[in-house]
Order: C-alpha cells, then sequence, then structure tokens
C-alpha cells in the first residue's frame, strides 16, 4: 500500500530535477500523476518513466493555460486531490543589471505561476472536499542571496501565498511549502563548477552533502499524505541544515575543535 493510493496528482515543472523526481516518487507512493512543462519533450521522457500519465505543455505564468490544464488533467484522471507547483527559473547577476523581461520572467513563473495554480485547482478541490497543495520556495527566499534578488523575492512570495492559501482554504484543503537549498539538478548545474568547488558545497552543509532531487521529492510526498494531516501554512527547508545559524569565527572554531580531539 502506497501512502498516495486513490490520489490524483498534477505536477508543474514535471520535466526535469526535483519535478521529475517528484512524479516519480508520488507514482511509486499510488498516486496518478500528470506531468505539466513548458517543455513537453522533457515531460513526455518523465511520463515514459512513469509508465504513462498525461502530458500537459503549458506555461505556469499563463493563467487561462492552468485554468484549462486543470480541467484537462482532472477529468483524464478522474478528480485532482494534489498540485505541486513546482516550476521556477533562476539566474544570477547584481539586482542592477537585471533587465526588465528577466525580472518579469523570474517572477512570473515562480509567484505569478504558484498563484495561477492555487487559483485553477483550489475551487474544483474544495468542491470534491479534500486536497493538498505544495509549492515550491527555496531557501533563497528565507535568506536572500546576492545576485538572485528576482528570484530571492519571488520565493519569499511564493511562502507569503502558501499561508495565504492554507488561512483561505482550510479546512478543507492543506496548503504548504517547501525550501529546497542547494540540490544538484539541472538548474544549479552551472553553480557546480569543479569537484574542488562541488567539495567545499559538501564540506560546508552540516549534513555534508549537497541534496538530491529525490531529497525534495520525498518530503512533497509526506506533505501530500495523511501523514502530514494535521500540517499546513508550514515552510519546511530540505536544506541538510544549511539555514542554521554559522558565526563569522567559524573557521577559526572548527580548528580549535579539530586540536582538541
Ligand atoms: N535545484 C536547487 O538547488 C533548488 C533550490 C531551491 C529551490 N529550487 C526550486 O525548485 C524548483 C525546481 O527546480 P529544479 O532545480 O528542479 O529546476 P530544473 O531547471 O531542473 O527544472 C525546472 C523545470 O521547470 C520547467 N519550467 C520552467 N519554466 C516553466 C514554465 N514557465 N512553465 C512550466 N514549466 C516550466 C522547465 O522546463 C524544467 O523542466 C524551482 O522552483 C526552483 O526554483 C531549486
Amino acid at each position: 500500500m502506497g501512502l498516495l493510493d486513490g490520489h490524483q496528482a498534477l505536477v508543474t515543472g514535471a520535466g526535469s530535477g526535483i519535478g521529475r523526481a517528484t512524479c516519480l516518487r508520488l507514482r511509486q507512493e499510488g498516486a496518478l500523476v500528470a506531468l505539466l512543462d513548458i517543455d513537453g519533450e522533457a515531460a513526455a521522457v518523465v511520463a515514459e518513466e512513469l509508465g504513462g500519465g498525461p502530458v500537459v505543455v503549458a506555461d505556469v505564468s499563463d493563467g487561462e493555460a492552468m485554468d484549462a490544464a486543470v480541467q484537462r488533467v482532472a477529468a483524464e484522471l478522474g478528480g485532482l486531490t494534489i498540485l505541486v507547483n513546482n516550476a521556477g527559473v533562476g539566474a544570477v547577476k547584481p539586482l542592477h543589471r537585471y533587465s526588465d523581461r528577466e525580472y518579469d520572467r523570474i517572477v512570473d513563473v515562480s509567484m505569478r505561476g504558484t498563484f495561477n495554480g492555487i487559483r485553477a485547482a483550489a475551487p474544483m478541490m474544495l468542491e470534491a472536499g479534500r486536497g493538498s497543495i505544495v509549492n515550491v520556495s527555496s531557501i533563497s527566499g528565507m535568506r536572500p542571496t546576492r545576485g538572485e534578488a528576482p528570484y530571492a523575492a519571488s520565493k519569499a512570495a511564493v511562502i507569503a501565498l502558501t499561508q495565504s492559501a492554507a488561512l483561505e482554504y482550510g479546512p478543507i484543503l492543506r496548503v504548504n511549502c517547501v525550501s529546497p537549498g542547494l540540490i544538484e539538478t539541472p538548474l544549479t548545474a552551472p553553480l557546480m563548477g569543479d569537484e574542488k568547488t562541488r567539495a567545499s558545497f559538501d564540506r560546508k552543509t552540516p549534513l555534508g552533502r549537497v541534496g538530491t532531487a529525490e531529497d525534495v521529492a520525498s518530503v512533497i510526498a509526506f506533505l501530500c499524505s495523511d501523514m502530514a494531516a494535521y500540517v499546513t501554512g508550514i515552510n519546511l527547508p530540505v536544506d541538510g541544515g544549511s539555514l542554521l545559524p554559522s558565526s563569522q569565527v567559524e573557521g577559526v572554531l572548527t580548528a580549535i575543535l579539530s586540536l582538541s580531539d
């Protein structure tokens, strides 16, 4: 028996990284899964890995397309009980170098895309009397980083949207959020660099390694399931402990500790 037997799920950004791993995990737990991505070919490859499932080619920032996607998926799967708003794009550059277009794209996909997903799915879930929505934010939305201003701001907005929606749609729906730390996916491939850089990311993470897409997918599956039946409106970091406060003199303290071994 799976955690999600009898559920019907829609995952956005399903063709890669965390979205792909989430589709696989939700299916493994017994849910029927529909895949939405702007890149239809990538989503079709993941659908094959799942052994089938509706593929919707759509841009999450297009409200009408999201409404249509939700209606189509519910008709094909026989309902919709789970929505994972995962699609997101990022960039790294100084704040003053972002063009209007770049800003719009990042904010539209993360913030408007999450809003569109909730707006499209919530009425149907309310009518059915049950549903769980999980949004994918980022630790950048909690502790902003240099070079990611539009991304960090839009991910903070995803946390606020989660909380508003949890208040509005309880007690019938649960709405939660995960905030991944550094996870190895195509999105972060340019940051990983060479082996030395990668090893330093591992070393600086309290759990000793960069995360995997599966690490995030299993927490999303948990939040979708009845195991989290009394959990709503939370933002759960999945970051290997990297948000824990560290001291300015960390290097010195580590050296002293290792001397006292
Ligand atoms: N990888 C990380 O370290 C990390 C950390 C924190 C948060 N996140 C968040 O996790 C989510 C997934 O990231 P990932 O690393 O798996 O990225 P990824 O680039 O591997 O996958 C993103 C997927 O979203 C799709 N997509 C992009 N724009 C879209 C749009 N407008 N409409 C529909 N689909 C669209 C892409 O085609 C792609 O398949 C994103 O919201 C990202 O911000 C990732």
